[in-house]
């Protein structure tokens, strides 16, 4: 078995798609991380009221229910203006249980063709047709809405993770109305970033109620782990009774809705938002005077300078490495051949010394960095 198994790893190694953990960046300045607002480095500001760490004995709907996981269900429904929540376990949890179940056989599922693995991995589980639309392009996702039959799902996410960029959400919800379909947000990346308070993009454009059900995830600007469904009361009760990885997984323990709660409070600080948004505004900056048409000025913490090719891509990343800068560097196949980039992740510790020594570096060695 083990032969069989190298056989398809050499297949990867030789397509230039093999993985492996990468070594630890100690150390390095971080421009990788989803820790968008620092708070997974402030755990030390983290003190439990139960500091015991107590498991969940249980799924929800045995033995793993608590008074915690559902004040802080409400009060999440609250922080993000929607009628009710549900928590998962993760956000890969939350989108294969929630799209896995709403859709049957009959009904039409529409997602962006960018659309996360979590995502696509739900709508694969579930017995619905389902087609990609290109990337953004509404008149593509029109034409698709003229083929579903049953009843129809749009699926975005909010803010794009290879490429930084943002749905054009308020179009979506025109378009999702005059079709009559429910349209479906991850709000993954946008969690703590966009809104007065963080709410997500959702709530920044006043759209809650056109929007069917969002997910948020613990693991990002939160710096934790878990996620919630937004959305109404009868949707929760749904995934209660459909959704798998809600049914049939141990519940979070205490410790973790505890540091959920607590991330909550210090996410809505907007003195770390003010920070963050300041510094992407200053990448953006300075990236337009240097690269002009090299780059995306995403108004995001996600930055994408697009270098072609793997082999350029790999060592403009090792140099930044080298010089104390953690970038990742987004290859093919995981993106199509000559959209190789190096994505940078912006945060609210970064200060702008910083940004502009890792773009002095990056003009350095400018001449790996091609027009895309
Ligand atoms: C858009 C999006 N949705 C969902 C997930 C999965 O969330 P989690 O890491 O909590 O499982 C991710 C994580 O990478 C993501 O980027």
């Amino acid at each position: 078995m083990d032969e069989a198994l190298e056989q398809d790893l050499l297949l990867r190694k030789k397509a230039l798609a093999y993985r492996s953990l990468p070594s630890t960046r100690e150390g390095l300045i971080d421009f990788c991380s989803n820790d968008y607002l620092g708070l997974a480095r402030s755990s030390n500001q983290f003190q439990p009221a139960q500091p015991v760490f107590h498991g969940a004995t249980g799924s929800r709907l045995i033995s793993g229910n608590s008074a915690l996981a559902e004040s802080l269900e409400k009060e999440l429904a609250d922080f993000h203006r929607a009628e009710a929540a549900l928590l998962f376990t993760s956000g890969y949890t939350a989108n294969i249980g929630l799209l896995s179940c709403v859709a049957s056989r009959g009904d039409t599922i529409i997602y962006d063709e960018l659309a996360h693995a979590s995502l696509r991995d739900g709508i694969r589980l579930s017995h619905a047709r389902h087609f990609a639309f290109r990337h953004n392009d509404l008149a593509h996702l029109q034409e698709k809405l003229r083929q579903a039959t049953g009843r129809v799902f749009i699926v975005v996410e909010s803010l794009y993770s290879m490429d930084g960029d943002l749905a054009p959400l308020s179009e979506l919800a025109v378009l999702a109305q005059a079709h009559d379909a429910a349209l479906i947000v991850d709000e993954a990346h946008a969690t703590g970033v966009y809104g007065a308070k963080g709410e997500g993009r959702v709530v920044a454009l006043g759209l809650e109620e056109q929007v069917w059900a969002r997910i948020h995830t613990f693991g990002k600007a939160l710096g934790g782990h878990g996620a919630v469904v937004v959305g109404s009361k009868i949707l929760t009760e749904y995934l209660i009774n459909f959704a798998r990885s809600f049914i049939y997984t141990t519940a979070m323990p205490d410790a973790q809705l505890e540091y959920i709660r607590h991330a909550y409070r210090l996410m809505q600080n907007s003195d770390r938002r003010y920070r963050l948004l300041e510094n992407i505004q200053h990448f953006c900056v300075r990236l337009k005077m240097d690269f002009n048409d090299k780059v995306t000025l995403n108004k995001s913490p996600i930055q994408v300078l697009q270098v072609t090719g793997n082999e350029g891509v790999r060592l403009l990343s090792e140099s930044l490495g080298q010089a104390g800068f953690w970038v990742k560097p987004i290859l093919h196949p995981t993106v199509p051949k000559g959209r190789e980039r190096i994505r940078i992740c912006l945060h609210s510790f970064n200060d702008q010394k910083e940004i502009d020594s890792l773009l002095n570096k990056i003009i350095k060695i400018d001449d790996h960095v091609t027009t895309a």
